[in-house]
């Protein structure tokens, strides 16, 4: 089985991205800004962030995070948005989610200018990747994308499936295998039989949040195994998919951690610089 490793992708994409950001900072007259905004104390929220953080400042972005308290009102987060929609060095706006309890997630995602919208959540955003005519695609996935190009998996023709289907990472994760030719299955909660879909996919992406839930006995001999699970137990990190016995069966897949979550981060540092060279008139982007 073959280890796709994520964690020395990210570090090989991270450093090609600030040698192209380093290359075109003079022709664009100023460096990329993301700035994250963290509303709460949500401790998995935290980690993420300031990893975010580190990778920013490393790639060449000038990153700032607003960190707010639990408390902040809907109005207060909204007038940030706008002002940062309105700062000509911020290319990037991230709200880091879940939102304390009480804020509507739509209505401050919508707030985010589609052009800053790093995390590709904002409806202009998700409905234009639907018709294949995106300028930005979710982290998670688009990092997922990058990962099998770069072991050069196959997807034409094949069968994968995705089980989840959130906006972060199901739906989109089964609009960008579509659109590499995968007949792409999306299962859930709800869904009848879930083992028997599992054991006809050629590739199958996990992002369900429960520790180990999908069985290694239960996959297509050589499939591709996607694990977006990052689940603490007791045990420490383990991701949805079993470990366990998987070498045995499956002929690729992503470790946890050091698969998926690094190429997140990597891809976010992606999206900024993307959206830094369309704001600045740069006639390229990075790879
Ligand atoms: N929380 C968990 N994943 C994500 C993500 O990709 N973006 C944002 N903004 N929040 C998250």
């Amino acid at each position: 089985m073959k280890i796709l490793d994520g964690k020395s992708l990210a570090l090989t994409r991270r450093s090609a991205l600030a040698d192209w950001v380093e290359h075109h900072v003079q022709q664009a007259g100023r460096p990329p800004g993301l700035t994250v905004l963290l509303a709460g104390d949500d401790p998995a929220s935290a980690t993420y962030v300031r990893s975010k953080e580190k990778a920013s400042a490393k790639a060449g972005i000038r990153g700032e995070v607003q960190r707010l308290p639990s408390t902040i009102t809907e109005h207060e987060l909204l007038a940030r948005i706008e002002a940062l929609n309105a700062d000509p060095d911020v290319d990037g706006i991230l709200v880091q989610l879940p939102l304390p309890e009480g804020l509507d997630e739509n209505l401050v995602l919508d707030a985010i200018h589609p052009s800053k919208d790093v995390d590709g959540f904002h409806p202009v955003n998700s409905g234009a990747l639907w018709q294949q005519r995106g300028e930005v695609a979710p982290c998670t996935p688009l990092g997922i994308m990058h990962l099998l190009d770069a072991y050069n998996i196959e997807l034409s023709g094949k069968s994968a499936l995705v089980v989840g289907r959130s906006n972060i990472v199901g739906r989109p994760m089964a609009e960008l295998l579509l659109q590499q030719h995968a007949t792409v299955t999306i299962a859930h909660s709800r869904t009848h039989d879930l083992k028997s879909l599992i054991a006809t996919s050629d590739i199958v992406v996990a992002a369900i949040g429960r520790p180990e839930f999908v069985k290694a006995e239960w996959l297509k001999p050589g499939a591709v195994c996607i694990d977006v699970g990052i689940n603490r137990t007791n045990e420490g990190l383990v991701g949805d998919i079993e470990w366990q016995g998987l070498d045995a069966v499956a002929s690729a897949a992503t470790p946890v951690p050091g698969g998926v979550g690094p190429m997140t981060i990597a891809t976010l540092l992606h999206n900024t610089v993307c959206a830094w060279a369309r704001h600045t008139g740069l006639s390229d982007a990075p790879a």
